[in-house]
C-alpha cells in the first residue's frame, strides 16, 4: 500500500522584510521552526500573519532576507517548486467534482500513475475520516467535512510543510474545537512540520508547540503557550494573551506605602487570578503585599467570579475561583487583596 509519507523538515526565516509598495508590512523577521513542530503565528488582524505564511509558500512580493525549507534556500523559487501545502479559510473545492476527484486533482497534475493515485487518495481520505464520502460532491457535505476534504487534498501531495491560514474561522464554535483536535492528531500522526495562522489565542494555546506573537509586522515574542502567558516580554503580549492588570504609576498598599514606583518606561503587570480577595483586614501570606479596595463591579462566570476592584486611582481585575456555595463579595464591599510579589512583572514596553 502506498502510504502518505512525510519527512519532517525545519523552516528558517532570516532577516525577512516585505513591502507592498511603500508600506513595509514585515520587519526583520528571524525564526526557526523545528522539524515536526506545530508552530503558530498569532496576532491581531493586519499584523502580517498571512503575508508571512504566503511568503513561505512563495506568494506575494519578493521579500528581503532568506527563507529556507530544510537546507534549501527557497527565497527565489516559484511556489510550485517548494512542495508546501496550504489550506485556507475558504475551502476552495471544485463544486462539480466528487470528493475523490478533488483530492486526486493535485496528483493527476503531477502525472502520478493511476493505481498510486487511488491508493494515496484512499489513505488521505481515511486520515481525515472521509473514506465513506469519496463519491459525494462538496455541496453534499457540511462545512467541517469540506474543510477535511481541503486538508486531504493538501496532505495527499506529501508536502514538506503544511501551512494553515485560519482554517477554522468559517466553522461554528463546537466544530472548531473538534477540528482543531483533529488537525493536531493528523499533524502528529504524519509528523509534519505545520505552521498555523490564527488571531484566536485559545486556538493557538490548545494546539501549538510554540507560538510567535506578531504585531505590526514584528515578532513580539516566541515561546510555548505557557511561557508566553507566564513571562510575557512586553505589554502587547501580556494584554493579547489572556487578561492582565497593567499598572502605570504607583499603587498604594493597605499600610499606606507606595508600591511599584513605575515610571514612564515601566508597566507593572499581574494576572487577575494572582490576587486573593478577602474581607478586611485581610491576611498576607509570606510573600504577599496587601492592597485595600472597593468592589466596583462583579460578573459571575460559573467557574469564577470576576471583580473590578478600585484601589486608589486604579481599577484592578480580580478573578476568584468559584466553588459550590462559596460566598461572593457584593458591589460596594471593602476588600483586601493579597498579591504574591513573585507574580508581579515589570515590563519595559
Ligand atoms: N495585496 C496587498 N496589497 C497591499 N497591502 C496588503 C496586501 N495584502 C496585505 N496587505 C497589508 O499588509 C498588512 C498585513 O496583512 P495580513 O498579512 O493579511 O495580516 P493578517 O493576516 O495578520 O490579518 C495589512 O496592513 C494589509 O492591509
Ligand atoms: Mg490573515
Amino acid at each position: 500500500m502506498s502510504e502518505i509519507r512525510s519527512e519532517a523538515v525545519s523552516v528558517t526565516i532570516e532577516d525577512l522584510s516585505l513591502s507592498f509598495g511603500p508600506t513595509e508590512v514585515l520587519k526583520g523577521i528571524n525564526l526557526t521552526i523545528e522539524p515536526g513542530e506545530f508552530f503558530t503565528f498569532l496576532g491581531p488582524s493586519g499584523s502580517g500573519k498571512s503575508t508571512l505564511l504566503r511568503a513561505i509558500a512563495g506568494f506575494g512580493p519578493m521579500p528581503g532576507g532568506r527563507i529556507l525549507i530544510g537546507d534549501d534556500d527557497v527565497t527565489q523559487l516559484p511556489p510550485w517548486t517548494r512542495n508546501v501545502g496550504m489550506v485556507f479559510q475558504s475551502y476552495a473545492l471544485w463544486p462539480h467534482m466528487t470528493v475523490r476527484k478533488n483530492v486526486a486533482f493535485g496528483l493527476e497534475e503531477r502525472k502520478i500513475p493511476n493505481k498510486d493515485i487511488r491508493e494515496r487518495v484512499n489513505e488521505a481520505l481515511k486520515l481525515v475520516g472521509l473514506l465513506d464520502f469519496a463519491e459525494r460532491r462538496p455541496s453534499q457535505l457540511s462545512g467541517g467535512q469540506q474543510q477535511r476534504v481541503a486538508l486531504a487534498r493538501t496532505i495527499v501531495i506529501e508536502p514538506r510543510v503544511l501551512l494553515l491560514d485560519e482554517p477554522l474561522s468559517n466553522l461554528d464554535a463546537n466544530l472548531r474545537i473538534q477540528m482543531r483536535r483533529d488537525i493536531l492528531e493528523l499533524q502528529q500522526e504524519l509528523k509534519l512540520t505545520t505552521i498555523f495562522v490564527t488571531h484566536d489565542q485559545e486556538e493557538a494555546n490548545t494546539t501549538s508547540d510554540r507560538i510567535a506573537v506578531l504585531d505590526q509586522g514584528i515578532i513580539q515574542q516566541v515561546g510555548s503557550p505557557i511561557e508566553l502567558y507566564d513571562e510575557p516580554a512586553n505589554r502587547f503580549v501580556a494584554d493579547f494573551l489572556g487578561t492582565a492588570n497593567l499598572i502605570d504609576g504607583p499603587l498604594e498598599t493597605a499600610d499606606g506605602t507606595s508600591l511599584f514606583e513605575s515610571d514612564k518606561n515601566h508597566t507593572t503587570m499581574f494576572r487577575p487570578q494572582d490576587m486573593d480577595i478577602q474581607p478586611l483586614p485581610g491576611e498576607a501570606g509570606p510573600d504577599d503585599v496587601l492592597l485595600k479596595g472597593r468592589v466596583a463591579h462583579r460578573e459571575f462566570l460559573g467557574n469564577l467570579i470576576r471583580y473590578n476592584v478600585t484601589v486608589g486611582e486604579h481599577s484592578l481585575i480580580v478573578d476568584d475561583p468559584h466553588t459550590t456555595g462559596r460566598q461572593a463579595f457584593a458591589k460596594g464591599d471593602e476588600v483586601a487583596l493579597g498579591l504574591d510579589t513573585k507574580n508581579i512583572h515589570i515590563l519595559t514596553d
